[in-house]
């Protein structure tokens, strides 16, 4: 049996380390010096390898490196083998952050000082409190739950909405289709932690915009697929949204003359908003394969039917 990386020199260099420590029994090779292709039982990648079942004949577990999957095709990957995506602490912790600084910035009127700034501009706006804003994060799950929890901290009227009941404590949960009209015309600033599925592919659009409040604002966290982005241009330039941040596009890198770009209403981050660190992500995937050998579940498998 052996495991093989497919990923940056710098996570592959520690990431053997690690192994060497913890799994010594499991030959740690570096994409494409894979040794012999039978033994392969683990596979760490972002996009990994066309071909992959004739390629790895005896592979047993997919590792994402990051916290989606949506990058695999998931119809090319017999069932057999287990999906893993990455579930880590410091990942979500990053996740956090970003989406408190972003809510925080909408609440704030940072978007529209940054651009007071750039004319010069020396004027104040009213403050509105954080309890006068309703603010629904789309997506309960891994990153989503911790996100709740920490904007209902931050005294934010905080909802939730999620393709399953859930309960959190002190967040208004929605559910389903059923319930997704009210979520989303009680919101003022709509955070999308969605995985991305044939479900959710496009939600962020036209139709949605315009039933949130008038004014209300998107925090977008989740793919750059589930936004239309000419639809949200048109809901900004309409006023139907006032602000949003993106940390994600479609396409990405987001072209250099895109009309997002140049919007004071808008602010792009380039992806950053969480990403694997290469230490603790390490140990995830030890700790994971540990529990296979174990004959536990690991965690992070991914459900095929729901897509993540
Ligand atoms: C980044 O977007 C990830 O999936 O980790």
């Amino acid at each position: 049996m052996s495991f093989v990386i497919k990923s940056t020199a710098e996570r592959a260099q520690v990431w053997q380390q690690q192994f060497a420590r913890h799994l010594p029994d499991i030959p740690f090779r570096v994409w494409p010096d894979i040794g012999d292709p039978a033994e392969v039982e683990y596979l760490a990648a972002w996009v990994p390898p066309d071909n992959l079942v004739e390629r790895f004949p005896n592979l047993k577990i997919l590792f994402s490196v990051g916290a989606g999957i949506d990058q695999f095709d998931l119809a090319a990957i017999p069932p057999h083998i287990q999906i893993v995506r990455m579930i880590e602490t410091s990942l979500t912790e990053g996740m956090v952050a970003y989406v408190q600084f972003a809510v925080r910035a909408i609440q704030r009127d940072m978007l529209r000082y940054v651009s007071q700034q750039r004319t010069h501009v020396w004027q104040a706006h009213s403050v509105r409190a954080a309890s006068a804003f309703r603010v629904g994060v789309m997506g309960l799950g891994q990153l989503g739950v911790p996100v709740a929890c920490v904007l209902r901290d931050m005294g934010y009227v905080t909802q939730g909405w999620a393709r399953s009941a859930r309960e959190i404590d002190g967040v208004r949960c929605f559910a389903g289709e059923a319930e997704q009209a009210e979520f989303i015309a009680s919101t003022d600033i709509l955070v999308c932690l969605l995985p991305l599925t044939e479900q959710t592919a496009g939600i962020l659009n036209r139709d949605l915009f315009a039933r949130l409040p008038r004014g209300a604002s998107l925090v977008q966290c989740g793919r750059g697929r589930h936004l239309v982005t000419d639809d949200l241009i048109a809901a900004l330039d309409e006023g139907q949204l006032s602000a949003a941040i993106l940390d994600v596009t479609d396409p990405e890198p987001l072209p250099a003359d895109h009309p997002l770009w140049d919007r004071p209403d808008v602010l792009i981050t380039p992806h950053i908003a969480s990403a694997t660190p290469t230490e603790s992500g390490g140990m995830a995937i030890v700790n994971n394969i540990r529990r296979y050998l174990n004959g536990e579940t690991p965690v992070g498998l991914v459900n095929r039917k729901m897509g993540y």
